[in-house]
């Protein structure tokens, strides 16, 4: 696997000048969109439009195929736009291509960015943890980020103690 880190403009104009990428990336959310959210129909305008709103604190990483610098491998955005706490980098839209699954692109993508902002300033912040949100239903995912080595954060152990079922599972991972 190689990877490329962009901050929005960027990434749009990477989009552009790679469509068979843009296509193979769109394909694989519009089928996570499809399962885990009926309701919305995955646009890239509409996302690059709710980007721009914090594109000061967004990134995006475009993961190739090792052998085949055309190929789509895998995507993930990361943003510290939640002032919850500092230190934290949220992960979102974590994608491995179908096909390609279950041979270790995932964790490895989401290692080689934690080592990447472990060694690099995330715009001016210092990174402690990666959190990501999952949807409940997502077993898939559940299972590959806890064995990536995140865990349940204290608030999803509150949260299932006070509501028993769970919409979405947030787990982090110290970096
Ligand atoms: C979640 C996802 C990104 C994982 O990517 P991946 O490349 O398949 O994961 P990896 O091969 O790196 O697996 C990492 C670990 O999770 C485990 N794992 C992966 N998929 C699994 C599954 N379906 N069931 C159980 N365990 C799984 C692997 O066995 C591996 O553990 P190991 O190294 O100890 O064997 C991928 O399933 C995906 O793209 N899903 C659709 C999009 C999605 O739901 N994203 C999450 C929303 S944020």
């Amino acid at each position: 696997m190689q990877y490329k880190i962009f901050n929005l403009p960027e990434f749009i104009a990477f989009i552009r000048e790679n469509p068979s990428l843009a296509r193979q990336l769109f394909e694989n959310m519009n089928e996570y969109y499809k399962q885990f959210y009926p309701r919305i129909r995955f646009s890239f305008d509409i996302f690059a439009k709710e980007a721009r709103k914090y594109w000061d604190k967004m990134l995006f990483v475009f993961a190739l195929d090792s052998e085949n610098a055309h190929t789509f491998a895998g995507f993930l955005t990361a943003n510290a736009f939640s002032k919850e706490e500092s230190g934290i980098v949220y992960l979102a839209h974590v994608i491995v291509e179908k096909s390609q699954r279950q041979r270790g692109i995932g964790a490895e993508l989401v290692r080689a960015f934690a080592q990447w902002v472990a060694e690099n300033r995330f715009f001016d912040e210092s990174i402690s943890r990666f959190i990501v949100d999952i949807n409940t239903a997502n077993h898939a995912s559940l299972a590959a980020f806890k064995k990536i080595g995140f865990v349940e954060d204290a608030e999803t152990q509150a949260r299932r103690q006070a509501e028993g079922k769970l919409n979405y599972i947030r787990l982090q991972l110290t970096i």
